[in-house]
């Protein structure tokens, strides 16, 4: 299949090794391909730059968002959360309409250090931010509630006994990627929380997942439901 995804931090690199693994033709979008690949420092959290890690994918080929998003029958968002719009922007509307968006990014506020905050919230989430400015996408908010290794192998933790959510308003987009999360990555469990104000809800349980990070000085843990 041939995937289009927005970002080329952590999550785009894990979501693109993957899916080229598994046989897909993966188109990672990025603002400026030439300043992508010319960083030759870790990021914040010492994740190599974008061209070490590209030299181990040649199957991956990077592009503009507009060049992802053409590509792409089915698109993922791995976008900071303040990036996102502006990276739709860049990738076109004729690009996006009619195709599935899986959302996964999250919109955090980093300037106000922990606790952290969200600049959006209850009342509205960066899944219906996006939904509003592009009507002709579908939105599947999913997959931001664990971390970027988990995303793509729910086994390493409790031999993936374990939830991933999905929220949307396109009940065939929401069915779709739940048998691509299912089908590709490995996922047992689903839970199809509702529309796409449901997003509110797994976009809200990010500050616990941090804080939770900090305490417990992995990123390897996720949130399970027991009842
Ligand atoms: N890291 C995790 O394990 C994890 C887990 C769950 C959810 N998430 C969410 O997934 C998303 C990606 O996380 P990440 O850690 O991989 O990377 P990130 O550092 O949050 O985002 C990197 C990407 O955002 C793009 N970007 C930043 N500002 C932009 C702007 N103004 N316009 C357009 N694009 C912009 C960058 O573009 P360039 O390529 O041009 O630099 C880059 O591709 C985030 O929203 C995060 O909250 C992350």
């Amino acid at each position: 299949m041939k995937i289009g995804i927005f970002g080329t931090g952590m999550v785009g690199q894990a979501l693109a090794s993957k899916l080229a693994e598994l046989g897909h033709e993966a188109v990672v979008g990025t603002r400026n391909v030439a300043e992508t690949l010319a960083k030759t420092q870790p990021d914040g959290f010492g994740n190599p730059p974008y061209s070490q890690w590209a030299a181990q994918q040649p199957k991956v080929k990077l592009g503009s968002y507009a060049d992802a998003a053409k590509h792409g029958e089915l698109l993922l968002n791995a976008t900071s959360g303040n990036g996102s719009l502006p990276a739709l922007e860049a990738a076109g509307t004729a690009n996006l309409n009619g195709k599935i968006l899986l959302d996964i990014a999250n919109p955090l506020d980093n300037s106000k250090g922990l606790p952290l905050q969200l600049y959006v919230c209850s009342s509205d989430s960066l899944a219906e931010q996006l939904q509003r400015a592009f009507p002709g996408l579908k939105v599947v908010k999913t997959l931001n509630t664990m971390n970027a290794a988990l995303m793509v192998n729910p086994q390493l933790i409790d031999n993936g006994e374990h939830q991933v959510f999905v929220s949307g308003d396109d009940a065939d987009a929401k069915q779709l990627v739940t048998a691509f999360l299912r089908g590709q990555f490995g996922w047992k469990h689903v839970v199809d929380l509702g529309g796409l104000a449901t997003a509110r809800c797994t976009e809200m349980l990010v500050p616990l997942w941090v804080q939770l990070m900090v305490t417990m000085q992995t990123p390897m843990f996720t949130l399970k439901i027991v009842k």
